[in-house]
């Protein structure tokens, strides 16, 4: 009995390291504060109340659970109120709060997509809702031929063609896809465009491919664009 008493402390510590469990390290390698939304898939848990703040060259590390499937992406020019956590950022917002805590950034913005012990894990980095900050994806461990680093380092506001730009006071701040820009079928891979023999790159996802060619550039980019890791952790670095 006391022997148990003693070691429930020590197990709580010990069980977030459990096998299974994932790190993401989270990094901010850009020259300004870029705050991190994180949206769980459905059934899984929300990691950090979906949100936090990095500053240039901070690292935080995030503990996901077995299984845990999400995408991550980057906000910035954030201004929070600190007693309500409520505000606004250029890009990437999820409804004014700092903790997103359920809800989505508003595209454009880039993601990192992950799905955990399924029973590998699958990532990658996706422009398909747009480009807002570049993003990184590298595996700290993890096996698998499929098992690589996904970067995406471009500044692809600078080639973003006229008609995707997000300009925010005469700068371009983020840039859109043709399917957010045109809502056509055809650059939104539906109806009569619904499946991959159909839905063809264009030359709006030649320039998103062209800056990161191992991200998604349009909903059906070829499978080049998934990555596979047995067991990893991952870096997610921004710029
Ligand atoms: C973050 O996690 C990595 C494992 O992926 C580990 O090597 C590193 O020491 C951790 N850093 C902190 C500050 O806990
Ligand atoms: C692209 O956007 C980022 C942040 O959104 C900004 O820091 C950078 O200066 C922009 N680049 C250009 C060429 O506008």
């Amino acid at each position: 009995m006391a022997l148990s008493y003693i070691h429930l402390p020590l197990l709580l510590l010990l069980l977030p390291l459990s096998e299974g469990a994932t790190v993401f390290t989270l990094h901010n390698n850009c020259k300004t504060k870029v705050w991190l939304g994180i949206l769980s898939g459905a059934g899984s848990d929300t990691l950090n109340h979906g949100g936090l703040r990095l500053k240039p060259s901070d690292t935080v590390n995030v503990t996901a659970p077995e299984k845990w499937s999400g995408r991550f992406w980057g906000r910035h020019g954030c201004t929070f109120n600190r007693r309500t956590g409520q505000g606004h950022c250029v890009t990437g917002d999820c409804g004014g709060l700092m903790h997103c805590s359920g809800a989505g950034g508003t595209p454009p913005v880039s993601l990192a997509e992950f799905t955990l012990n399924s029973p590998v894990d699958y990532y990658d980095v996706s422009l398909v809702d747009g480009y807002n900050l570049p993003i990184s994806v590298v595996p700290i461990g993890g096996s698998g031929s499929m098992c690589k680093p996904v970067t995406c380092v471009s500044d692809l506001n600078r080639s973003c063609p006229q008609d995707l730009q997000v300009k925010v006071n005469n700068k371009v701040v983020a840039c859109k896809s043709a399917c957010l820009a045109f809502n056509t079928p055809e650059y939104c891979c539906t109806g009569a465009y619904g499946t991959p023999d159909k839905c063809k790159p264009s030359e709006y996802s030649h320039v998103f491919k062209a800056a990161c060619p191992s991200a998604y550039s349009y909903a059906y980019d070829d499978a080049t664009s998934t990555f596979i890791c047995d067991r990893a952790n991952y870096l997610i670095r921004f710029c």
